[in-house]
C-alpha cells in the first residue's frame, strides 16, 4: 500500500482588526485553490482552519513530504490570499511572505511547515495543533510529557507497544544544527535542552522500536540564518496517536496546563498558552493570551475524517481560567521581564537606541 502523507503548511497572511484573525474570504480563496489541486489529483484531501491570524492548510497526499508541487501549491496559495488580504487592507497582508517568488521548497520562504509521511494503520488517529502568538518552542513542554513522562502518559508504563520509548530530534535554531536523543535513559539531557524554548526545538519525535514517525512540528524562519536569530513564528504539530502511540487523551492532556510561551503582545511577551476551541482562537487582550487548538482526524486511505475540536471541551474550561489568571498576574509586570521577553528575544526593541542617546551619560561606578 502506498503511503500517506501529511502537510501542515501555515501562514499569516493578513488579519481582522490588527492581529487577531484572519478573514473568511482568505479561508475561502485557500479552499478554493485546494479544492483545484485535489480535482487534478495533487492532493487527496484538504482541510483549511486558522487560529487567530494564522491560516493553516492541512493537506493529505501520495508524494511524500518536501514535495515541490505540494510546496508550490500552499506558496501560491498564500500569495492569492494575500492578494485578497490587499484588496480587504487587511492587517498584516503578506505578514509571513518573506519572498514573493517560489523556489523549489516552501522552507525559508516564511510559512511554516509540519510534514510525515506513514503506511497507514488499521486506524490512524491524528491530532494537529495550531498556535497563534508563540513560537515553535512552545511545543517543548508538552511534547517532551507526551512522549517521555509517565505522569502524563500511562502508556509509557503500562502499554507494551510504547514501553521502549521515544526518540526526540531537537534542532538548535541558533547554530543550525540538530541531534537526536532518546528516551527515557536520556531524559535528564533532554530536559536540560528543550528547558531553553528560544534556542534549542523539538522537529521530530519517532517510536524508539522501528523508527516510526510519532510526531513533526514547525520550526521555520528561527532557523533560516545560523547563528542569528530571525524572529518568532506561530507554530504547528502533528502527532500520531493510539497503538503503540499516546492515546488521543494523553496527547492532548499536557495542554491542561497553561505554561508560560514567548510571543504575546508585539512578539516580545511571555504569557500562557490557553487552549480554547477553534471558534474562540481569537487573540485579543493584550493580542492574546497565547493560543492553542487541536484538531484531531482520522485518516483514512489518505483522507481527513473529521475534525473532532479537542478542545472545545468543558473539561479544559479550568485550564482557561488558570490561562486568564496568570494573564492577569503577567500584565500586571507591564514592561517588566519576565512579562517582557529578555533584550535577545524581543521581536523589535527601542533599547540600541536608549543606549544611544544615553552614551555620553553612562559614568564609571566607583
Ligand atoms: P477504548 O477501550 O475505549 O478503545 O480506549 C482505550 C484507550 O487507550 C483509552 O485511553
Ligand atoms: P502575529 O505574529 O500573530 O502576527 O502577531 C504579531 C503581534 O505583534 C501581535 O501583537
Ligand atoms: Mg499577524
Ligand atoms: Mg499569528
Amino acid at each position: 500500500m502506498t503511503k500517506t502523507t501529511v502537510s501542515v503548511i501555515k501562514a499569516d497572511v493578513g488579519s481582522v482588526a490588527g492581529h487577531v484573525v484572519t478573514h473568511e474570504k482568505i479561508l475561502a480563496k485557500c479552499r478554493e485553490n485546494l479544492g483545484k489541486a485535489l480535482d487534478e489529483g495533487l492532493l487527496e484531501d484538504f482541510y483549511v482552519t486558522n487560529c487567530g491570524d494564522d491560516t493553516e492548510l492541512i493537506m493529505t497526499h501520495r508524494n511524500g513530504e518536501e514535495n515541490e508541487e505540494v510546496h508550490k501549491l500552499a506558496f501560491d496559495t498564500f500569495m492569492d490570499a494575500t492578494a485578497v488580504a490587499r484588496e480587504l487592507k487587511l492587517y498584516g497582508a503578506g505578514q509571513d511572505m518573506l519572498s514573493d517568488t517560489f523556489s523549489g521548497n516552501i522552507k525559508g520562504m516564511g510559512p511554516g511547515v509540519a510534514e510525515m509521511e506513514f503506511k497507514e494503520r488499521p486506524s490512524d488517529p491524528v491530532i494537529i495543533f495550531c498556535c497563534d502568538k508563540t513560537e515553535p518552542g512552545a511545543f517543548n513542554m508538552p511534547l517532551f510529557r507526551m512522549f517521555a513522562d509517565p505522569f502524563n502518559t500511562a502508556g509509557l508504563v503500562i502499554d507494551p507497544s510504547l514501553h521502549d520509548g521515544f526518540k526526540y530530534e531537537v534542532y538548535d535554531v541558533m547554530e543550525h544544527k540538530k541531534v537526536i536523543m532518546s528516551c527515557p535513559e536520556e531524559i535528564y539531557d533532554l530536559a536540560a535542552l528543550l528547558g531553553t524554548i528560544s534556542r534549542y526545538v523539538i522537529k521530530h519525535i519517532y517510536r524508539k522500536s522501528d523508527n516510526e514517525i510519532a510526531a513533526s512540528v514547525s520550526t521555520e524562519r528561527l532557523n533560516l540564518m545560523a547563528g542569528k536569530y530571525v524572529g518568532k513564528d506561530d507554530p504547528v504539530a502533528i502527532v500520531r496517536s493510539q497503538s503503540g502511540f499516546p492515546a488521543a487523551g494523553e496527547v492532548v492532556e499536557p495542554f491542561a496546563f497553561p505554561h508560560l510561551v514567548g510571543g504575546w503582545m508585539r512578539g516580545s511577551h511571555n504569557g500562557p498558552l490557553m487552549p480554547v476551541a477553534q471558534k474562540n482562537a481569537h487573540p485579543i487582550r493584550f493580542d492574546g493570551p497565547p493560543r492553542v487548538i487541536a484538531l484531531g482526524f482520522q485518516i483514512a486511505e489518505s483522507k481527513l475524517v473529521g475534525p473532532m475540536d479537542l478542545f472545545d471541551d468543558p473539561a479544559y474550561d479550568r485550564s482557561r481560567a488558570l490561562a486568564s489568571e496568570i494573564a492577569e498576574y503577567m500584565r500586571r509586570h507591564g514592561p517588566f521581564e519576565p512579562h517582557r521577553l529578555p533584550a535577545d528575544e524581543m521581536e523589535y526593541t527601542t533599547l540600541p537606541g536608549v543606549l544611544e542617546k544615553l552614551e555620553g551619560r553612562f559614568t564609571d561606578i566607583d
